[in-house]
């Protein structure tokens, strides 16, 4: 009878009838934070646990494992064995897209050891919730306006406009207050709640306020931000060269309907439409004095060649009229 219960024992096969069980299946968010429980059969609390990862279950990695405290930690990843509930907790944090995996949930003994595989993947992290134009460009004692939508949930957060290369460490130029506005110096910044843009005007601009900016938002932990790269040009190169560059700047961000809004898109969006009036007069002026000069001296040369067949009379071409004539 024993010898009956022992047997399919020394067959046993991990993932089939094991004395830990747990989800088949999880899911986490890229730079977010996974929690995986398994739970264990009675008997099993004061064996070690630990976490391993790879398909195979013979040549899998243990990325972390129990000790005596049943607690332990590796990196990224920690591991706790409740052992009054029976349940072995993992969690992997500050994930990554490769950390999309099969698991293992594990009890260590000796022979070979009992586990649990679990299917583990890492979506894409949301995006960041604030979003403007990458690159914008203003003239030299110009103004230029940069507009940054977000996304719901965030209206009430206040907002700012910070310069420098690193999101962390850059510096704050103006910083919206309670009625979603504020003013420094020569930036101003507006956050309208309705349609959820946060407009930046900048004016007096300097050849020197070429750098790269955040549209922002305040919140406790790491902001979320969007950098936006500023370029003043000097005031006479850029009305000369409306360059693509500008042109996709304009197309590549849609402007909204308030006119007020627009300033710096307008200039934007303007000098591309004057690059094209600019075009088309340069076709007009060419029209004016290359071709018609043209067509003139061809109609000119046309009349040249029909005037010696009247005015010389007697020519060979009309010797009936000549002799008739005379
Ligand atoms: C916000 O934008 C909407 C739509 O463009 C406009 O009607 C409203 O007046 C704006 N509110 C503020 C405070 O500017």
């Amino acid at each position: 009878m024993y010898l009956l219960l022992l047997f399919p024992l020394l067959f046993w096969v991990p993932g089939s009838s094991v004395p830990i069980t747990g989800p088949e299946a999880v899911r986490g968010l890229e730079r977010g934070v996974l929690t995986v429980q398994c739970r264990y059969d009675p008997g099993w609390e004061t064996y070690r646990k630990w976490w391993c990862r790879g398909a195979v279950w013979g040549s899998c990695k243990i990325l972390v494992k129990t000790h005596g405290s049943a607690f332990g930690v590796k990196e990224r990843v920690s591991i706790w064995d409740d052992q009054t509930n029976r349940t072995l907790t993992v969690t992997m944090k500050e994930l990554r897209r490769e950390d999309t995996d099969t698991y293992w949930c594990g009890i260590e003994r000796t022979g070979s050891d009992p586990g649990f595989h679990v299917k583990v993947t890492i979506d894409p992290g949301s995006s960041v919730p604030i979003t403007g134009p990458e690159e914008v460009r203003g003239l030299e004692r110009g103004v230029l306006t940069v507009q940054c939508r977000y996304d719901p949930g965030w209206e009430t957060y206040l907002k700012w406009w910070c310069r420098g290369p690193v999101l962390g460490s850059c510096k704050i130029l103006v910083e919206t207050n309670e009625s979603a506005f504020g003013e420094k110096e020569r930036v101003s910044i507006r956050d309208n709640q309705t349609n959820r843009t946060l407009t930046v005007t900048m004016k007096e601009l300097r050849r020197e306020d070429t750098d790269t900016y955040w549209c922002a938002i305040e919140r406790t932990g790491r902001d979320p931000g969007f950098p936006v790269k500023v370029t003043i040009d000097p005031a006479t190169t850029a009305v000369l060269t409306p360059t693509s560059a500008i042109t996709s700047t304009a197309n590549a961000f849609t402007v909204p309907d308030t006119p007020e809004d627009t300033t710096g898109f307008l200039t934007v969006t303007s000098q591309h439409s004057d690059g094209r009036s600019l075009l088309s007069s340069t076709r007009f002026l060419l029209l004016v004095f290359l071709e018609v000069p043209l067509l003139l001296s061809m109609l000119g040369a046309v009349l040249w060649v029909n005037r010696p067949l009247r005015g010389s009379g007697g020519g060979s071409v009309s010797p009936a009229l000549g002799t008739s004539d005379q």
